[in-house]
């Protein structure tokens, strides 16, 4: 993913070199989520029945199974054409979105275009999600790219992501972000897909999402602190001592979402560190439209997608015994529960000017 690339024949196995750290070495923060100090009050009436509790709700305008996103990874390599198919086969099976990861490798070398377009084979009616990176649009990509991605996939929507952290971990590293805001202002007026800007794991601040919202952004992923850790990749990739210093730099995802919800009017998904149902029902709280969750997937999509599909059960599972435990029997109630915000978020949150005292008592 992401690197600056002069050597565009190196770019297939970067792809295979990003998918075995992840898998292998502990690539996740060593800071949390933020989400410890999101807090469900307990219903001990929930008066609902288990059974009837429904998680169906819409994204971007699509019907889907339960506010879960399967986060934009990978792409470009012949393993990851395996991993991509396996984790379509359960995005269609599920009825939830699927992202691939940044489609740079098949722009540039058309034999590629396959390790990404599977996702489509595998998943003819889910919602798929193409991706680019945005700091490529400075240095030498156009809005054809842009259409040339969402077209190769068949795509719903576009991630175009934003990933300063890594880059400047990188020796060649893309370190011009000036255009950022103009492509995206270019490519939503050209194509006629939802935009989604996301980070990949240092969340986005509201003084960004506002920026992000003006130049016409659909959506905002925040794409938050606690999870996969680019700062820790880029440590294991070239042995970058530089990268420790930064291992916990960004915005935890539980923070983020705040700050994006309370600086803009458009949609927010969470990402970052989702590991459970538990914290998918606290993003949803808090206002979230639905949680994207990458590593996780990408550990199971290695062995099969029936692990993939597992995975996604017991997430489902864990998000509806937290919506019975606050007595919430659809989506529209979970988004009305009350929630206590401690710690250190409410302190960062009280050090920026944020209101959160409404979140405890909503009903
Ligand atoms: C192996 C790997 C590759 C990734 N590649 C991309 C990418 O190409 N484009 C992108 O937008 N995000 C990429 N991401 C970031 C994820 O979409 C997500 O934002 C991040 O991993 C945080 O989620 P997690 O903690 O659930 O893993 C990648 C993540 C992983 C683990």
């Amino acid at each position: 993913m992401f690197k600056r690339n002069n050597k565009k024949e190196g770019i297939d196995r970067r792809k295979l070199e990003h998918i075995e750290i992840s898998i292998t070495k502990d690539v996740e923060s060593e800071e949390s989520n933020g989400f410890e100090d999101i807090i469900l009050i307990h219903r001990a009436l929930p008066q609902i029945d288990f059974n009837e509790i429904d998680v169906k709700t819409v994204f971007l305008g699509r019907e889907i199974s339960m506010p879960i996103v399967i986060a934009g990874m990978t792409g470009g390599h012949k393993k990851a054409k395996e991993i991509n198919k396996n984790l379509a086969i359960a995005a269609e099976k599920l009825n939830i979105p699927l992202g691939v990861g940044s489609q740079r490798a098949a722009l540039e070398k058309k034999e590629l275009e396959d390790t990404f377009s599977v996702v489509r084979d595998y998943a003819p009616n889910a919602f798929v999600i193409a991706n680019i990176g945005i700091v490529q649009f400075c240095v030498e990509y156009t809005v054809e790219h842009a259409e040339m991605a969402v077209e190769m996939i068949g795509a719903d929507a576009i991630a175009l992501h934003l990933n300063p952290l890594q880059e400047i971990l990188q020796e060649e590293g893309d370190r011009n972000f000036s255009c950022c805001l103009d492509a995206i202002r270019e490519i939503k007026k050209s194509l006629n897909v939802p935009v989604i800007v996301k980070e990949t794991g240092a969340g986005i601040s509201l003084e960004d999402a506002v920026l992000i919202e003006k130049a016409g952004a659909d959506a905002i992923d925040v794409g938050g602190l606690g999870g996969t850790n680019f700062a820790k990749i880029e440590f294991y990739r070239n042995n970058n001592e530089k990268a420790k210093l930064f291992f916990n730099w960004g915005i935890k995802t539980a923070i983020s979402l705040i700050e994006c919800l309370s600086s803009t009017n458009i949609p927010i998904i969470a990402t970052g560190g989702i590991r459970n149902g538990l914290e998918v029902a606290k993003s949803i709280a808090l206002g979230a439209i639905a949680c994207g969750i990458a590593l996780p997937f990408l550990k199971k999509a290695v062995i099969s997608s029936q692990e993939v599909l597992k995975e996604a059960k017991k997430i489902e599972e864990e998000l509806k015994m937290a919506m019975f435990l606050t007595g919430s029997k659809n989506i529209e109630e979970l988004k009305k529960v009350n929630v206590i915000i401690k710690g250190f978020v409410k302190e960062w949150l009280d050090a920026r000017g944020i209101e959160i005292s409404s979140f405890a008592r909503r009903r």
